[in-house]
């Protein structure tokens, strides 16, 4: 039997990326554009996206700039209306919303509790679900949920965040198994720190970094080009018979 070889392409598919004017978000916006998808890059505020709309169409594909807030479902549900109106499908979704609150387990508040929870947890879920009826109705998808390897390992200060991350690497299980019939594919990134404006603040604090060093074992802070091979290729149709796992990015932070 001639092989075939796998294919990394997502040429002419639409994706959602939620989160897009920055960091990992922005990245897998213009990573997808690169491989051939036209994307939809979504924010809370328009004006943020419109100028990562104006990058990929410059690069020759299709983009759609929206506003979603991923704490509403009317906002959700919009931003879908939306993107089928105007392209027909989804075929992929990069679920990348995300925040985080450090602080210590003895101080966290309902309300921040309740904000990292609705956004990392509850609002990835809903934009999974809305857009997964889109996907089920036309018989097949890709869904790629931005964990964390925070997910799998505890961190200190990070009491709502890690369970938050650990219930999307329980819930991309569940999504995985329940749409695996029709053809819609789940799965989950789960990158170590990453240099973004999320993570900042977070490495002025020099004994902070080293100790997030000591626990790479490849011995770097990832860059967010580092987390996007792992999303292109959930994406694409070399990870066809891959669903429910999610990819550890982390430099060796979990083998230890
Ligand atoms: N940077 C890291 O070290 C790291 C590590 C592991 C996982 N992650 C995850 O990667 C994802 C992206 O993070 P990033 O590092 O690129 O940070 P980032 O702050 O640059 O991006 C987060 C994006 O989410 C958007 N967002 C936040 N709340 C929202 C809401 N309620 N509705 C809609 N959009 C909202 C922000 O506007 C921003 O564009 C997050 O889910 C984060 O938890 C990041």
């Amino acid at each position: 039997m001639p092989i075939k070889f796998p294919d990394f392409t997502v040429t002419d598919k639409v994706a959602i990326v939620t989160g897009a004017s920055t960091g990992i978000g922005y990245g897998s916006a213009l990573a997808l554009a690169h491989a051939g998808a036209d994307v939809v890059v979504t924010s809370r505020s328009l004006e943020r996206v419109e100028p990562v709309a104006a990058e990929i169409r410059q690069m020759g594909r299709r983009a759609l700039p929206l506003t979603l807030e991923v704490t509403s479902l009317d906002s959700i549900d919009a931003m879908v209306k939306r993107t089928v109106e105007h392209f027909g499908r989804i075929d992929i979704l990069v679920n990348n919303a995300g925040i985080n609150i450090p602080e210590p387990a003895l101080d966290v508040t309902e309300e921040h509790w309740d904000r990292v929870l609705d956004t990392n947890l509850k609002g990835l879920f809903f934009c999974a679900q809305r857009v997964g009826r889109v996907m089920v109705a036309q018989g097949g998808g890709k869904i790629i949920n931005i964990a964390s390897q925070m997910g799998f390992v505890g961190g200190r200060l990070r009491a709502a965040y890690c369970s938050s991350k650990g219930g999307v690497v329980q819930l991309t299980k569940v999504l995985a198994i329940e749409w695996a019939r029709y053809g819609v594919n789940v799965n989950g990134v789960a990158p170590t720190f990453i240099k973004t404006p999320f993570t900042a603040r977070m490495f002025e604090d020099e004994a902070f970094s080293q100790e997030v060093l000591r626990n790479i074992p490849l011995g770097r802070i990832g860059e967010v080009e580092d987390v996007l091979g792992a999303i292109l290729f959930l994406a694409s149709p070399a990870a066809d018979l891959i669903t429910g796992h999610t990819v550890l990015v982390d430099g060796g932070w979990t083998a230890w």
